[in-house]
């Protein structure tokens, strides 16, 4: 238990049973090794889905499951067989991807999360399923986003994200179901690449910065979105499921914030560390209208006041570490 977050010894840890569903995924892929590290490896099951079978450290840190989120009998074998008690659902399409295929977008969101819920139910399970900027749509106040507000995205994955949040909602006040989930901004790692995200430009301009390639952004000058180093998106997964439900007035989801950036932004916090690092833009429509539509920085006043949320990580102390990281891992 040696690897406990400093934050989290403030609670006394309950040991658990926790099934991760997308173990193997941009979020997956991190959060398995860190509740492992603090629960132990026996008690943090790795589901995945074939063709993305987990590797190395994930593989051999713990058990691992075939767990499509759309097979609901499956979930059920699983959550039986090890006594699961929580379940992490991160399986999703990201933005980009899902609207191109919205209806299986919706099969892995809302099906999907329908199976969660019921074996959670049925189960006594706690569920985290996490909620996005992208819940948000063009009529929401873009500047600091109050937490209760309008919620009328124009993309599947919005919608999918929305309902997500209403059917947390809905199966903790009609059955007691312990849900709760956090509104996750672009996650930024040097882990494992997300896959179709809007929010995908501020992962890659690290990788070209590092490669010492020209940076190529998709995403207009001037278009902000909120980001957040993925160490600091991991504790806020933990922490919130740590956290004293007594305190708890809101659910799914909590606004979470860390740094807000446009494009010029993130470029020249990398040309501190990399003077000869250049870019150029070539605006993407989709992911363009996408971004223009998400807000520009969530007001995280009832996460900070509800479970004690605060970020660790600002734009230069993750443009430091990405740097050091990639370049590392890109030489090894
Ligand atoms: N990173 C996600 C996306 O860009 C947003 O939550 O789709």
């Amino acid at each position: 238990m040696s690897h406990i977050p400093q934050r989290l010894t403030n609670y006394s840890i309950q040991m658990k049973n926790i099934l991760i569903i997308g173990s193997t995924g941009q979020i997956g892929s991190e959060l398995t090794m860190k509740l492992r590290q603090i629960y132990g490896g026996q008690h943090v099951v790795a589901g995945y889905i074939p063709g993305a079978e987990p590797k190395g450290e994930l593989l051999e840190s713990g058990p691992a499951e075939i767990c499509d989120v759309t097979d609901g009998e499956a979930l059920q074998r699983i959550c039986e067989k090890y006594s699961i008690d929580t379940i992490y659902n991160l399986a999703a399409l990201l933005s980009v991807v899902a609207e191109r295929k919205p209806l299986l977008a919706w099969k892995i969101g809302i099906d999907g999360l329908l199976n969660v819920l019921e074996v959670a139910r049925t189960h006594g399970c706690a569920v985290f399923t996490p909620s996005s900027i992208g819940s948000f749509g063009p009529e929401t106040p873009a500047q600091l986003t109050p937490q209760d507000t309008v919620q009328r995205p124009r993309t599947i994955y919005g919608v999918s994200k929305v309902t997500t949040e209403l059917l947390s909602d809905y199966y903790f006040h009609k059955y007691g179901v312990d849900t709760r989930a956090v509104r996750f901004p672009g996650l930024i790692s040097n882990v494992t690449l997300p896959g179709g995200g809007t929010t995908d430009y501020a992962v890659d301009i690290y990788y070209s910065a590092v490669r010492g390639e020209r940076f190529v952004c998709p995403i207009a000058a001037g278009t902000y979105m909120d980001m957040m180093y993925m160490p600091d998106a991991l504790r806020a997964a933990v922490e919130l499921m740590e956290a004293n439900p007594d305190r708890l007035i809101h659910r799914n989801a909590f606004n979470i914030a860390a740094m807000s950036f446009e494009p010029n932004q993130i470029f020249e916090a990398i040309r501190k560390y990399r003077p000869q690092f250049e870019m150029t833009f070539e605006v993407d429509p989709l992911k363009q209208s996408i971004a223009t539509s998400w807000p520009d920085c969530l007001d995280d006043t009832c996460a900070r006041q509800e479970w004690d949320w605060k970020p660790e990580y600002d734009l230069d102390a993750m443009t430091r570490d990405m740097l050091e990281k990639l370049e590392q891992k890109l030489r090894a």
